[in-house]
C-alpha cells in the first residue's frame, strides 16, 4: 500500500480481535515515537507501554471503560512533563554533546535560550506545550502503524486523574494526555470496520492565498 492508501485503510478501531502485534512491529512503532520531532528537541514526555493484563483490567475498571482498553494487543499511554527541571535540560545538553562529539561549552547559548524560553512560561502553558508534543508523537506512531498494517485507536476518552493515580504519574513529574491502542481489528464486531471515511473536502479544508 502507498502511504496515502495506508491512511485510508486505517481508522480508529473500536473492537480488536485477540491477535497480538508482532514484537518487531511494536519495536518499529516505538522507534517512530523516539524519532518524532519535538519542540527544541527536548522530548518532554514519557510513553508507558502497558502489557500486563492485570493492569489493563484495572485500567478498564477505573480509568477507561472503552473496549479497546482490554481488547487491544498493546496500550501506549502518553504522559507529558508537568514541569521542566534544570537537570532535564542539562541531560539534553549532555546527550547532544555526546552524540555529536561537541564540547558542552559550545552549547551554552542554546542552553540559555531554552532556559530563557521555558522559564517565562506559566506552569499551565508549559504543561500544554509538553502535552502538544505527545500528540505529534502519537500521530507519527499511528502513521507508521498504518504503514505496517497494524491497527490503532487514538484515545482521549478516559479519566486522566484516575490514570495519573493508577500509574503514579504525579510523583514522576508527569501527567497523562492521550492513549494509543494497538492491535488488529475485529471486522465482524466493529461497526466502523466497513464504514466510509468521513472527511472535509480539499476545498473546505485548505485555503490557498
Ligand atoms: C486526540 C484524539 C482522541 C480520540 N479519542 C477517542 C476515544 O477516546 N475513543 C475512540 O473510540 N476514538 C477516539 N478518537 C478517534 C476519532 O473519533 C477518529 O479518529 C475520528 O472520528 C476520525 O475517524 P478515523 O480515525 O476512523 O478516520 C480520537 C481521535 C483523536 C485524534
Amino acid at each position: 500500500m502507498s502511504l496515502i492508501e495506508s491512511l485510508n485503510w486505517r481508522y480508529a478501531v473500536k473492537n480488536y480481535n485477540n491477535q497480538i502485534v508482532e514484537q518487531e512491529k511494536v519495536e518499529q512503532i516505538l522507534e517512530s515515537i523516539r524519532l518524532t520531532p519535538t519542540s527544541l528537541g527536548l522530548q518532554t514526555f514519557k510513553v508507558f507501554l502497558i502489557e500486563n493484563p492485570e493492569l489493563r483490567a484495572e485500567m478498564h475498571l477505573k480509568v477507561c471503560k472503552q473496549p479497546q482498553t482490554v481488547e487491544a494487543s498493546h496500550l501506549l499511554v502518553f504522559a507529558a512533563y508537568s514541569e521542566l527541571k534544570q537537570e532535564q535540560i542539562d541531560h539534553y545538553m549532555h546527550r547532544i554533546a555526546t552524540t555529536r562529539s561537541q564540547a558542552l561549552a559550545e552549547l551554552e547559548k542554546f542552553k540559555m535560550g531554552i532556559q530563557g524560553f521555558t522559564s517565562k512560561m506559566e506552569v499551565s502553558d508549559l504543561r500544554n506545550w509538553c502535552a502538544k508534543q505527545t500528540y505529534i508523537a502519537m500521530g507519527t506512531a499511528m502513521t507508521v502503524a498504518a504503514h505496517l498494517e497494524v491497527d490503532t485507536t487514538p484515545m482521549e476518552g478516559f479519566d486522566n486523574k484516575a490514570m495519573d493515580e493508577l500509574l503514579q504519574l504525579e510523583k514522576q513529574g508527569l501527567f497523562s494526555t492521550v492513549m494509543l491502542a494497538l492491535g488488529y481489528r475485529d471486522s465482524e464486531k466493529d461497526f466502523l470496520a466497513k464504514a466510509k471515511k468521513v472527511r472535509k473536502s480539499k476545498e473546505e479544508l485548505f485555503i490557498v492565498k
